[in-house]
């Protein structure tokens, strides 16, 4: 993508941050965030440099949102209160943030004349599939709040897309991991989590038995597939994953055996509103836009563990 106005919602986040970063190096791009979860710190170089600017503020104030999308070609919908336990224990607010919050983008969208809005949708849509790979014609069965949210955005993106002729996408990501990803929060994802563990020595906490599964992608591949889905006609859900299915207690191993630490797991009951196993079938994204990671579970952990390293400061 060149040359062209864009708005990321959410875009202090770990995958916002990651998207703007490479839209600004040939964008103008707007970032909006409320830093409910996002940081300073992770777009601070983009606005120091002037590459992007910054909007605080609620993507569920609707004026504020015309207010940032006047003029631009593209918004990428990052902001969510992304956490299913989360969810569980708070769904008020992740309704708001997920549900208003998706709905007034849509309305300032259509509103100002953007091209495509791009929803960050979510794998937790599907629930439990009686068979894997999950694909984007299997029923949904949302298992959390969380997911509801997910489900009623993608819903919203089709209908605005059937009404209004606003070209939407939604994505539904895959346990995404990777640089600028927070392990200090109690929700934190299991990527980040059992790295800082094993940087810092202590034993992983692993829910339940280990075994359950799940497609872990690289935000590198994320961020590609949100600009080629930006810039193709494609409209509609698309499964965003690594396309492999990995046990918990695989990537424990493979994080233990890249920073170079002898894995110790402690058991924790399993959370509720957690699925099973997680796979995706990737094959419609890559036959309508051209997506395939890029990247193998083990070159997205290690550059992810060094990352850990550099800016962290914390030595393994
Ligand atoms: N990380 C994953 O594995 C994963 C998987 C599936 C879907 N997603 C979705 O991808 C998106 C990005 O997730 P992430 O992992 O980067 O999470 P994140 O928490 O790092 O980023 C979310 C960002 O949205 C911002 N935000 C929240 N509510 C807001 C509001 N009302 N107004 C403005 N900004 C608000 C937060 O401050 C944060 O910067 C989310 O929509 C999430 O649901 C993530």
């Amino acid at each position: 993508m060149r040359r062209k106005k864009v708005v990321v919602t959410g875009g202090a986040g770990f995958i916002g941050s990651n998207l703007s970063a490479e839209l600004c190096k040939d964008n103008e791009v707007t970032i909006v965030d409320n830093f409910s979860t996002g940081k300073e710190g992770n777009i601070k170089d983009l606005i120091d440099s002037g590459c992007a600017r910054l909007l605080r503020g609620s993507v569920t104030d609707l004026e504020a949102m015309k207010a940032a999308f006047k003029g631009a070609d593209y918004v990428f919908h990052e902001a969510a209160i992304p956490s299913v336990p989360r969810s569980v224990a708070d769904p008020m607010r992740t309704n708001d943030a997920g549900v208003t919050g998706t709905l007034a983008v849509l309305v300032a969208a259509r509103d100002c004349g953007i091209e495509k809005v791009v929803f960050a949708s979510s794998s937790s849509v599907y629930g439990e599939t009686e068979s894997l790979p999950k694909k984007e014609d299997m029923v949904c069965m949302p298992m959390s709040p969380y997911a509801v949210t997910k489900l009623a955005g993608e819903h919203y993106c089709r209908v605005f897309t059937e009404l209004y002729g606003l070209g939407t996408v939604a994505l539904r990501y895959f346990n995404v991991y990777g640089p600028m990803q927070d392990p200090g929060s109690e929700y934190a994802a299991v990527v980040p989590k059992f790295i800082d563990c094993a940087l810092k020595g202590e034993a992983f906490p692993i829910h339940g038995d280990g075994l359950q599964s799940r497609d872990f992608t690289f935000v590198r591949d994320v961020v590609r597939a949100n600009l080629m889905a930006a810039e193709s006609k494609s409209t509609g859900v698309y499964n965003i994953g690594g396309g492999r299915r990995t046990t918990v207690l695989e990537l424990a191993q493979a994080i233990s055996e890249v920073v170079g630490f002898e894995m110790r797991a402690v058991h924790l009951p399993p959370r509720p509103g957690d699925v099973r196993d997680s796979w995706a079938d990737i094959s419609k994204a890559k036959r309508d836009f051209g997506f395939e990671p890029a990247f193998t579970l083990r070159e997205g952990i290690s550059e992810t563990v060094a990352w850990f390293r550099r800016c962290l400061g914390t030595q393994g």
